[in-house]
């Protein structure tokens, strides 16, 4: 608990610092045609498989679960994809950013919270992307997606892990899932992940104005992204299913 308080804090700062249009440009430098900031490690083409297996009907709803600075819905909007939208996101700085961005949008809300206890009406389909830590496809986020689908909405969540050894084990991954949802598949994308993790931290590691508060912290977690894919020990999961 008292980790979660000193981990909320440096995310408060950090959102409270990090500009948008820089993320944007290392975005556009690493190659994403949307040139849309992302503070995960899917390219354009990731995203839009990932999207792809919500199979989303326009007057759908949409709850996108740790939704950042609104990657997604920025990232839908861009793709010229209707759906009401709603973002949840524990920090109120990101959330800030997210309106700020996309406020203009009748169909899109941003809802301070956490996924773990957040419970409303059932939704058609739910995302999260890179929302748990360390390969962990966890029971909490897999209890809060159970709690907010109906019966038949699609999920889909992304799981990136530094160390193979914590990465989900295939077996007890889809135990979880199976007690939970009527269909499930887990798909390795690791090779793609790693491809645009290197390109989109090199782009953000070549651009100067990072207010220097948080330009070492993104430094040391590119590091350690790059170091991990080095040696092997990266993987990146892209978990789907229907309730
Ligand atoms: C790596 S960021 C990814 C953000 C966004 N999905 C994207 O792709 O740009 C993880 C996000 O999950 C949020 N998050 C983590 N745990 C959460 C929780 N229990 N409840 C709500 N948000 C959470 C964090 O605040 C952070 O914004």
């Amino acid at each position: 608990m008292f980790q979660d308080v000193i981990v909320a804090a440096l995310f408060r700062t950090f959102h409270a610092r990090v500009d948008d249009a820089l993320l944007d440009r290392a975005a556009r430098d690493a190659g994403a045609a949307s040139a849309i900031g992302r503070l995960s490690l899917l390219s354009d083409a990731l995203v839009a498989q990932a999207i792809a297996t919500l199979r989303l009907a326009p007057n759908e709803t949409l709850l996108d679960l740790g939704c950042g600075r609104g990657f997604l819905a920025r990232w839908l909007r861009n793709a010229g994809m209707s759906a009401d939208y709603v973002g949840i996101d524990r920090i109120p700085e990101a959330l800030g950013a997210a309106r700020a961005m996309l406020g203009d949008d009748p169909r899109a809300r941003f809802v301070e919270g956490d996924y773990r206890t957040y419970r409303a009406t059932p939704v058609d389909a739910i995302a999260a992307l890179e929302v748990t830590g360390d390969g962990a496809i966890d029971a909490p986020l897999l209890d809060a997606i159970a709690a907010n689908l109906r019966p038949g909405g699609r999920f889909v969540l992304t799981v990136a892990s530094l160390d193979d050894r914590n990465a989900p084990r295939r077996a007890e991954a889809n135990a979880a899932l199976r007690a939970r949802f009527a269909r499930s598949d887990i798909r390795d994308a690791t090779v793609e992940a790693a491809d645009f993790a290197q390109r989109f931290y090199g782009a953000m590691l070549a651009i100067d104005g990072w207010d220097p508060s948080i330009a070492p912290r993104m430094a040391a977690q590119a590091n350690e992204v790059c170091n991990a894919i080095a040696a092997g020990s990266f993987t990146y999961a892209i978990v789907s299913g229907t309730r």
